[in-house]
């Protein structure tokens, strides 16, 4: 029986470095079977959604689903729901993938890729358990109206609400103790519990579900400290469990930690373990169709879907020891490039991949 797997490009660089990881997943002579459709401002133009039905329908039919990336500035004009990154807020609200892993790993060989010294971050590994559908990104009421009350009444307002049900946090905080059971056996909770009645609420159920999990040291941090800590003493942390909106802004700092945003996997998990893969990155639609992106997080990404979707653990470990291996050979895409290594385009790096496995 072979597994479907939905390839969805996206815009930008998303078709180039789909076009890689692709190469890399059908080498592996898995029984894949690899559907693509459009999605983003690809899908907007062509059908005008960024979100297609069937686009959708393919991707709820998949065992997994394998993103590229969405977005470029000749849609910001567009009302928000015709914009390309609804495509993914869709994708992760009509999938249920709550649970995004975002790892941020500094691989020895890019070690000077970090804006911050060796000495703080080299052999940085941790992850990051952002939760993915619900908080202030998808809280109801939300939107712009004449302000009925307060100081500013009469004035327009916009407002959102940031809201918390017990299950969403139950079900994100086991998936972090589950996740730091199999790593260091460490997880801070990162939240706004001295402001914030839904990260109080938070913070009160995560200790409760550590009672199921006696071996893990719990800490928990205020989101400002965190932001803090992790330019301090990144390796202080194993794993990071917070919610959306918090965990959207510390996994873009801690990718940066690495210095290398384009050698970054993620991936996002429902409760029957169908999940969508993405790099870590955007759609950088400045450097599209000219062969500088790096494919290696797309590549990484794939890694991650048959870890996570497929249980195909051998062969996520030869992608994986694949990418380390071009990278001790020297090669590099622009992104990661200094002085000494040998510079690659998106192609070669995907053709030096491809050798290694
Ligand atoms: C991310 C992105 C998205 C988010 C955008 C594109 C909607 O920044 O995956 O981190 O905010 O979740
Ligand atoms: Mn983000």
């Amino acid at each position: 029986m072979s597994h479907l797997i939905a390839v969805l490009p996206g815009d930008g660089i998303g078709p180039e470095i789909m076009e890689q990881a692709t190469r890399v997943l059908t080498a592996l002579g898995l029984p894949l079977e690899l559907e693509t459709a459009p999605v983003g401002g690809a899908a907007y133009d062509l059908h005008g959604h960024p979100l297609p039905p069937e686009t959708l329908a393919l991707a709820k039919r998949a065992k997994a689903v394998l993103f590229g990336a969405v977005g470029d500035w000749k849609y910001d004009k567009l009302p928000r729901e015709h914009r390309p990154e609804q495509a993914i807020l869709g994708l992760r609200k009509a999938l249920g993938l709550f649970a995004n892993l975002r790892p941020a790993i500094l691989y020895p060989e890019l070690a000077n890729a970090s804006s911050l010294k060796p000495e703080v971050v080299s052999g940085l590994d941790i992850l990051i358990l952002r939760e993915l559908t619900g908080d202030i990104y998808f809280g109801q009421p939300r939107g712009m109206r004449t302000a009925e009350d307060g100081p500013f009444k009469g004035e327009r307002e916009g407002f959102d609400t940031m809201r918390y049900a017990e299950t969403e946090i139950r079900r994100i905080a086991h998936i972090g103790f589950q996740a730091a059971m199999k790593r260091g056996k460490k997880l801070c909770s990162v939240d706004k519990a001295n402001v914030l009645e839904t990260s109080q609420f938070w913070r009160d159920l995560v200790i409760e579900v550590a009672k199921d999990y006696p071996e893990v040291e719990l800490s928990h941090m205020y989101v400002d400290n965190a932001a803090m800590q992790l330019v301090r003493a990144p390796r202080e942390f194993d794993v990071i469990v917070t919610g959306n909106l918090f965990g959207d802004i510390l996994s873009d700092e801690a990718a940066m930690l690495t210095g290398s945003i384009g050698m970054l996997p993620s991936a996002s998990l429902n409760e029957s373990g169908q999940g969508l893969y993405e790099p870590s990155h955007g759609s950088a639609p400045d450097i599209a169709g000219q062969g500088l992106a790096n494919p290696l997080a797309t590549i990484l990404s794939a890694a991650m879907l048959l870890r996570y979707s497929l249980n195909e653990e051998a062969a996520a470990a030869r992608i994986e020891a694949a990418v380390r291996k071009v990278l001790a050979d020297g090669l590099r895409t622009a992104d990661i490039y200094e002085p000494g290594t040998h510079k690659v385009s998106t192609g070669q790096m995907g053709d030096a991949v491809l050798a290694a496995l």
